[in-house]
């Protein structure tokens, strides 16, 4: 799978939504990442369903929905998901989660992923790898941008690739989330992620989002 740019939408400036968006397409970013938050879940609130439906009238880039909600059964109606979208759940948001993941695949996308943050031990996906296409490992705790990488997710993103190594899932998304820096990217990639969310911690960190862009794209060739 070749490396994908996921641009978080909660580190854009509103005011330039449209300049960002057309920077985002002419730059090839491959998806708009989308926290969606109701601050229960996560301490935070993000942009509700008709922020989103307006957006997909405005770009062709495909939405990388990042579900941070306490209850993930009752919003999945209002995303009206398209089979090119990427929808993360959190493993510590539902109960019956391979209920949650087998309701969203039925809503009609074809990249159903599994949110996990950093205390969530690895093993808990166990019985899920055969559910998902994907898993978004959440390297800060959800729910604001600008944070610092919680201590030893690096080291366990080593052992995301060793469990993707082992259930013989190499086609498998793997995803990371949470103050993925110029620096993280380039060690994250050696490691086996292949989609990287971008905040403020690469693309919407410097003046010129091209040059930033640009940049980030190398550190994960
Ligand atoms: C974290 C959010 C992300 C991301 C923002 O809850 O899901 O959108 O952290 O990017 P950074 O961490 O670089 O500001
Ligand atoms: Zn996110």
């Amino acid at each position: 799978m070749n490396n994908r740019i996921s641009a978080s939408l909660m580190c854009a400036d509103p005011f330039e939504l449209k300049n960002t968006l057309k920077c985002l397409e002419d730059n090839g970013v491959d998806y708009l990442h989308i926290d969606i938050m109701d601050g229960k879940f996560v301490p935070n609130l993000g942009i509700g369903s008709d922020y989103i439906n307006a957006l997909k009238k405005h770009t062709s880039i495909p939405l990388d929905y990042h579900i941070m909600v306490k209850d993930p059964d009752s919003i999945i109606d209002l995303l009206d998901l398209r089979h090119q979208d990427l929808v993360s759940v959190h493993y510590e948001s539902s109960f019956q989660i391979q209920r949650t993941l087998e309701n969203i695949r039925r809503k009609g996308t074809d990249n159903v992923m599994i949110a996990i943050n950093p205390a969530t031990p690895l093993c808990v996906l166990e019985e899920l790898i055969y559910y998902i296409d994907g898993i978004n490992l959440l390297m800060v705790n959800p729910g604001f941008a600008g944070q610092k990488m919680v201590d030893n997710c690096i080291k366990k993103a080593e052992k995301v690739a060793r469990f993707i190594r082992k259930f013989k899932r190499e086609d498998i998304i793997f995803e990371v989330d949470g103050n993925i820096s110029f620096e993280h990217a380039k060690i994250l990639n050696n490691i086996g992620a292949n989609t990287f969310v971008a905040g403020t911690s690469s693309i919407f960190c410097k003046s010129d989002m091209d040059k930033a862009i640009k940049e980030l794209k190398t550190c994960i060739k």
